[in-house]
């Protein structure tokens, strides 16, 4: 297993350590760390059936993972890089998972998503290694294509209160800002107040291991967005 080549470790954006299998899978130890505890969360808040529309999919583990233990969902992943388009396609295929879709080029920020509909959204590692209007395009597009009460799902490091969990999550965050100015670690509030602004409303929190949060929100009635 060969580490990724400069050019693609800069398109794959931060991806801490992300390796390739071969031309077309990628490999993120991370997810096979998190993606267990992130699955637990999943299985209590996303609906029984339906559509998951998973924002910034990276390599494709975790989609066909979390695929693969709720078979009765759609999974549609989704990201911007093509290169992590063709490893989560590649993943889907050599594990043969039923309910993954193929990718979509899906730029969060963008206005225009290349999706009508979602019965839930799943964003993992995104919205600190990215712009804060990557955070402001997901809360927008997650606006308009979710029903009310679905449930929109983020995953990372975050600031609670202003305050890093942990010196390695404030050690993270002034390497990510060191790399873009623009990128860094998140407070909950700040995400929160911008979801209420777009008509979702706070359901909880739920600490992670390795000082990572899962946070939920709910999409409120149409005439609340
Ligand atoms: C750290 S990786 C996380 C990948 C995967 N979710 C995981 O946890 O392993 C960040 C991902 O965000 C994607 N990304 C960056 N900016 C984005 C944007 N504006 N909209 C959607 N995805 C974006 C990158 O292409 C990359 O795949």
């Amino acid at each position: 297993m060969a580490s990724l080549s400069a050019a693609a470790n800069a398109r794959a954006g931060h991806c801490a350590s992300v390796l390739a299998v071969n031309a077309k899978l990628r490999y993120a130890p991370a997810t096979e760390r998190n993606r267990g505890p992130i699955l637990a969360v999943l299985r209590r808040v996303l609906p029984a059936q339906g559509t998951v529309l998973e924002i910034a999919s990276g390599t494709g583990e975790h989609a066909c993972h979390f695929a693969a233990a709720l078979s009765e969902l759609t999974w549609q992943p989704s990201d911007p890089d093509p290169d992590a388009r063709a490893s989560i396609a590649a993943w889907a295929e050599k594990l043969a998972v039923p309910n993954v879709k193929p990718p979509l080029s899906l730029d969060a920020e963008s206005a225009a998503w290349p999706a009508a509909a979602a019965d839930a959204i799943v964003c993992i590692n995104m919205i600190h290694i990215a712009p804060w209007e990557a955070c402001e395009g997901l809360l927008a597009g997650a606006s308009r294509l979710l029903p009310a009460g679905a449930p929109l799902v983020l995953y990372g490091p975050f600031r609670l209160d202003g305050v890093h969990t942990a010196p390695s999550n404030e050690s993270f965050d002034a390497s990510l800002r060191a790399r873009d100015p623009r990128w860094g670690v998140r407070d909950v509030d700040d995400v929160s107040a911008r979801a209420a602004a777009h008509g979702f409303a706070f359901e909880e929190r739920v600490a992670m291991p390795a000082n990572n949060q899962t946070v939920v929100y709910r999409a409120e009635a149409p005439a609340q967005r």
